[in-house]
């Protein structure tokens, strides 16, 4: 009678850290946002424009999302980033309405 012996050899655990990547609101910036906020083209209000993010974000957060998602004047609906998450609009969003960081 074979014996026969499996040895499952275990790989050796491997060690990736697949840990929950934060959205990063500047590369979606950098990506989406960019060309029409930088310049402010079409009346965008301006990336790390103060006075202009301040009144808009008084609006609130869900207000600025929902303009985003649906479009708004010159900006088309989901802002040309039709795989960005409802997470990375908001970091993109906080990213612009807050002062250049140096
Ligand atoms: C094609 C150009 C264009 C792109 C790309 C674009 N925007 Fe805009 N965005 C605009 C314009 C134009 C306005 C001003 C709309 C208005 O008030 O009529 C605007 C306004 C906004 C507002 C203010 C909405 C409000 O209620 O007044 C937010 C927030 C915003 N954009 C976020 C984003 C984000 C986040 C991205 C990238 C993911 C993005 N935009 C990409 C053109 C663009």
């Amino acid at each position: 009678m074979m014996k026969r012996t499996l040895l499952m050899a275990a790989t050796a655990a491997s060690l990736f850290t697949l840990g929950a990547q934060a959205a990063d609101g500047e590369a979606v910036y950098n990506k989406s946002c960019m060309f029409c906020h930088a310049s402010g083209v079409g009346g965008a209000p301006r990336a790390h424009d103060e006075a202009a993010w301040k009144s808009l974000m008084d609006k609130g957060m869900p207000a600025m999302l929902k303009a985003v998602k649906e479009g708004k004047g010159n900006m088309p609906p989901n802002a040309m980033c039709g795989s960005c998450t409802d997470e990375e609009f908001k970091e993109s969003i906080e990213f612009m309405a807050k002062k250049k960081q140096k």
